[in-house]
């Protein structure tokens, strides 16, 4: 009883450790459990764990042991740090957008060309846009490429629990982030915005603001400030006005859209260059998260069930929002492609089938 007592201790233990991601801990608490236990097959197969995945000492993780920021009341952890940040793949961009990123990395690996004649690269920088269009992985994207870490703060996790001492968690993390070369994401920032309303937190949203605006006026170049929003319009113009450079973000051009959607398609289907066609010209205006979770939903339902993953795709083709030409294009793609029947593309697309069949001999002829 009291062993098993014991061991409930442990694992719970080891999960919460797990959990937060804490990974120095669970490598200290895995060695204390072998030094103590008496079960010699256990310790030795901990061992063999712990030799395959040795700990990396690293500048963050000291600094992390030693001051990762709380709120002072609840102990509440404030900033998420990821020191190696892991994308599900690779983000895809327009032309113009692919060039602002490219170039404000390239302004970091390359700093001392600018130090040089006195210029520093941008150190605050605003993402704007709706939301799922890559703002919050656009950061990670970065950190990663800089080979920096990511510490990401949510303001509208912070401002929903612990308005009352916003002002000084805020200060704390900016200036535990400034420490450091990294690369700090301040998501959601019209949370901040968002609560002016409330006529009774004025004083606080105040002093809140004063920070931010602050500690934007003088971050260090060393480190890249970040702030996302979805609500562009709610934000104060002082605060507006104080990043150096202001990044929009938007749902994908047809090109961008249909890039990523061939990237999820490509390996899994044949023709999955002409689905990625079609379905891109028939989910325009949809955001890439949207399209992601459409596209695996429907490998999702390929991959249970066995039928054709096209079968799949066929339901996605959504024309209600195009225009009579877009959907004469969707319908000749479909059939000269030989996604679907004659039929099938007429019933889908709502064009007739003459009408396919001259644009086809139109396009034949010339
Ligand atoms: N440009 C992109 N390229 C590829 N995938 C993308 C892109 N944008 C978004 N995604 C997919 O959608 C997911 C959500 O994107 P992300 O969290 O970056 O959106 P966001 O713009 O921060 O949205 P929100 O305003 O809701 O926070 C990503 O994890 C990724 O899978
Ligand atoms: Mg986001």
């Amino acid at each position: 009883m009291e062993e098993n007592e014991k061991i409930r201790e442990n694992f719970v233990h080891l999960a919460r450790i797990a959990l937060s991601e804490r990974q120095q801990d669970v490598h200290s608490f895995l060695h204390r459990i072998v030094r103590r236990s008496d079960d010699a097959k256990l310790s030795q197969e901990l061992v063999e764990l712990l030799r395959q995945k040795p700990t990396r000492s690293s500048p963050l993780r000291k600094k992390q042991e030693m001051a990762l920021p709380v709120d002072a009341d609840s102990r509440f952890q404030l900033l998420r740090v990821e020191e190696h940040p892991e994308l599900p793949h690779e983000p895809v961009y327009t032309d113009a957008l692919k060039g602002t990123i490219d170039r404000l990395i390239d302004e970091r690996k390359n700093s001392g060309a600018l130090f040089d004649v006195g210029l520093e690269p941008t150190r605050t920088i605003l993402f704007t846009g709706p939301p799922g269009v890559g703002k919050t992985m656009t950061a990670r994207w970065i950190a990663r490429r800089l080979g920096v870490p990511l510490l990401t703060l949510d303001l509208s996790a912070v401002m929903s629990s612990y308005l009352g001492r916003t002002g000084s968690n805020l200060r704390h993390v900016l200036d535990f982030a400034k420490s450091m070369e990294c690369v700090l994401l301040l998501d959601e920032l019209d949370a901040v915005a968002k609560r002016r309303d409330d006529s009774g937190e004025i004083g606080e949203l105040k002093r809140l603001v004063t920070v931010l605006l602050q500690q934007l006026d003088d971050w260090p170049s060393s480190g890249m400030l970040i702030a996302a929003t979805n609500h562009e319009e709610l934000l104060d113009p002082a605060v507006w006005r104080r990043f150096e450079e202001v990044v929009h973000f938007d749902v994908p051009s047809a090109d961008a859209a249909e890039a990523f959607i061939s990237s999820l398609l490509k390996g899994f289907m044949p023709k999955a260059d002409a689905w990625s066609e079609v379905l891109a010209l028939s989910l325009l205006e949809q955001s890439y998260s949207d399209i992601e979770r459409k596209i695996t939903g429907a490998r999702r339902g390929a991959a249970l069930n066995g039928k054709k993953l096209s079968d799949h795709l066929v339901p996605l083709i959504a024309v209600d929002s195009q225009t009579k030409q877009q959907k004469i294009e969707l319908a000749v793609k479909l059939y000269a492609e030989k996604l679907v029947s004659q039929r099938r593309a007429q019933e889908l697309t709502g064009v007739a089938r003459d009408t396919i069949r001259d644009r086809l001999n139109a396009d034949n002829e010339s």
